[in-house]
């Protein structure tokens, strides 16, 4: 059996470091900001898991749909024979598409959280004994050390994260790719599309409350890693969608007047009543938009698999 390969790029305290400066930086600017990176820590990731077996949360269940009924599909319109999973977690609705690329000898996962790499890693290797297993610790917004694996690579970005930039973030994410991939590699991306308003609010605030504890969870984080005394409670959680955008915004607006320490910044922030801290965008895609964004990154598209029920799209794109 082929070892689990990992390599660690990122320093043990840039995570520290990274969101010292987003804190600082989110919390000073008008209007307040905080990245959505920050909600995924052991509970927060805890509380995402929960969201994606929610009822109103219909994306996780419509990309894995997508993924179990076109993996085959996928598989051999890419004919990868390394899959670099970005965000890769615990590599869950994966595995569908790495049984079915026959032809696979490597599988990169990147992720910023070695547990699950290392859990997922291994269980795959016991699986597929004679594949290549190169589990990377790595922010995948910036440059990758890949391993020298054969070609052709498919890069997959599954789950609709990629709705987590803004724009600018995402031409940049996408020019990144492209860098990083030669003439017949892949981009797997998944999207969630631009539906019904009442649909998407729901997916962000459902009835039981697991979103509005998720994005209040990322207060409790600041609150433990850099002293802060962000009272959750004194916050509501509110999901709006903007027409104009296309993307759904997570806020938390302060019930009353406050002030939160923030002691290791050395920085006291005052929030209005009703003042809005944004913690999320998730924007939402249609098939002409996201094309020319891959286009403008010199990726094409050439495949475009959707649910039942139009809701989310997995995107194969090539590099000509
Ligand atoms: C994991 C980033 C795809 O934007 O839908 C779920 C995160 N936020 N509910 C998304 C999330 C609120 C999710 N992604």
């Amino acid at each position: 059996m082929s070892p689990l390969h990992v390599t660690r790029t990122l320093p043990e305290d840039a995570t520290d470091a990274a969101l010292r400066a987003d804190v600082r930086y989110g919390l000073t600017a008008d209007p307040k900001t905080l990245p959505p990176k920050w909600f995924y820590d052991a509970r927060g990731s805890d509380l995402f898991e929960r969201i994606t077996e929610l009822p109103e949360y219909y994306p996780t269940r419509a990309e894995r749909e997508i993924l179990l009924a076109r993996a085959g599909e996928i598989a051999a319109a890419s004919g990868a024979r390394t899959l670099i999973e970005l965000g890769s977690g615990s590599s869950e609705k994966t595995r569908h598409l790495i049984d079915a690329l026959t032809s696979l000898a490597a599988y990169v996962p990147v992720d910023v959280s070695e547990s699950a790499l290392t859990q997922a890693g291994r269980a795959l290797i016991a699986e597929r004994p004679g594949l290549e297993v190169h589990a990377l610790i790595a922010d995948f917004t910036a440059p990758l050390a890949l391993p020298r694996t054969p070609g052709p690579r498919l890069v997959a970005f599954l789950g609709g994260t990629i709705g987590n930039l803004l724009p600018a973030e995402r031409a940049e994410f996408l020019a990144l790719v492209r860098s990083q991939l030669a003439p017949g590699d892949g981009l797997l991306l998944g999207t969630d599309l631009v539906k019904d308003e009442g649909v998407l609010v729901r997916a962000y605030d459902d009835a039981a409350g697991v979103t509005a504890a998720f994005n209040k969870n990322v207060l409790a984080v600041v609150n433990r890693e850099l002293g802060a005394d962000f009272e959750p409670d004194a916050f509501d959680h509110v999901a709006r969608w903007d027409p104009e955008r296309e993307w759904i915004e997570m806020r938390l607006r302060a019930r009353t007047a406050q002030t939160v320490k923030v002691p290791a910044l050395d920085l006291a922030v005052d929030f209005a009543a009703g003042e809005e801290l944004r913690t999320e965008v998730s924007a939402k895609f249609r098939r002409d938009g996201i094309a020319a964004e891959l286009a403008a990154a010199g990726l094409e598209l050439t495949h475009w698999w959707t649910d039942a029920e139009d809701r989310f799209a997995l995107s194969l794109s090539v590099l000509r």
